[in-house]
């Protein structure tokens, strides 16, 4: 699977990570306890931890074992959001899919425009059978998302992952996904 480091949108431009873009994603998303509410982690305390996350996506990008891009919005040009995808350890046909948008962000059909143009990307490779996402059964607005994308709603995974935002204990979440015929 190889990606591309740049994918672009009529209103977003995806890119690979920068170490510089960690003040704007801390200050954007994630040390906001709205945007990190659904997610499988807590709110970044300071800079320093989105710093070591983005070392991290890069570090992925470098061992072609996931891909993150920062979504930028073309208009104002701020770093809004970001989207991964994620190869399945074993199976790399299967890949996971995640997003999310600063809060100032949402409700402006850019997450469906962006996490659109990585499925339509991922599901461009030849290699690519299976690109699937899940999200909290609360999470409205992520589930709508995926419809909007044109991912298929597969069913309820019972106790599936910890929300630690929500609750310690493992929640429920929607499986979605879109599959070669
Ligand atoms: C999920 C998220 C990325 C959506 O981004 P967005 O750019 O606002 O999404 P879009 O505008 O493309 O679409 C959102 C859709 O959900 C709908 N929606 C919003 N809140 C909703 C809710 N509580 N219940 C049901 N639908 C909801 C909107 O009306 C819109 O649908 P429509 O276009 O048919 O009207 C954004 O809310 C976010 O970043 N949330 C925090 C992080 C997160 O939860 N990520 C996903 C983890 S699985």
């Amino acid at each position: 699977m190889r990606m591309p480091d740049i994918l672009e949108t009529p209103r977003c431009l995806l890119r690979k990570p920068q170490p510089g873009d960690a003040v704007a994603a801390f200050a954007g998303y994630a040390g906001d306890p709205r945007v990190t509410r659904y997610l499988g982690w807590r709110p970044h305390a300071s800079v320093a931890d989105t710093r070591r996350q983005i070392s991290y996506d890069l570090f992925r990008w470098l061992k072609g074992s996931g891909w993150t891009w920062m979504v930028l919005r073309r208009d104002t040009e701020e770093l809004a959001g970001l989207v991964e995808l994620v190869p399945l350890s074993g199976q790399p046909h299967r890949a996971r899919m995640g997003y999310l948008l600063g809060a100032a962000h949402w409700g402006r059909g850019l997450m469906s425009e962006a996490a659109g143009a990585v499925l339509r990307e991922a599901m461009a490779q030849p290699d690519v059978f299976r690109v699937d996402a899940v999200c909290d059964v609360d999470n409205g607005a992520s589930a709508r998302v995926l419809e909007k994308i044109g991912m298929q709603y597969e069913g309820v995974l019972r106790r599936y992952i910890v929300h630690p935002n929500v609750s310690d204990e493992p929640r429920d979440v929607r499986l979605y996904a879109a599959a070669r015929p």
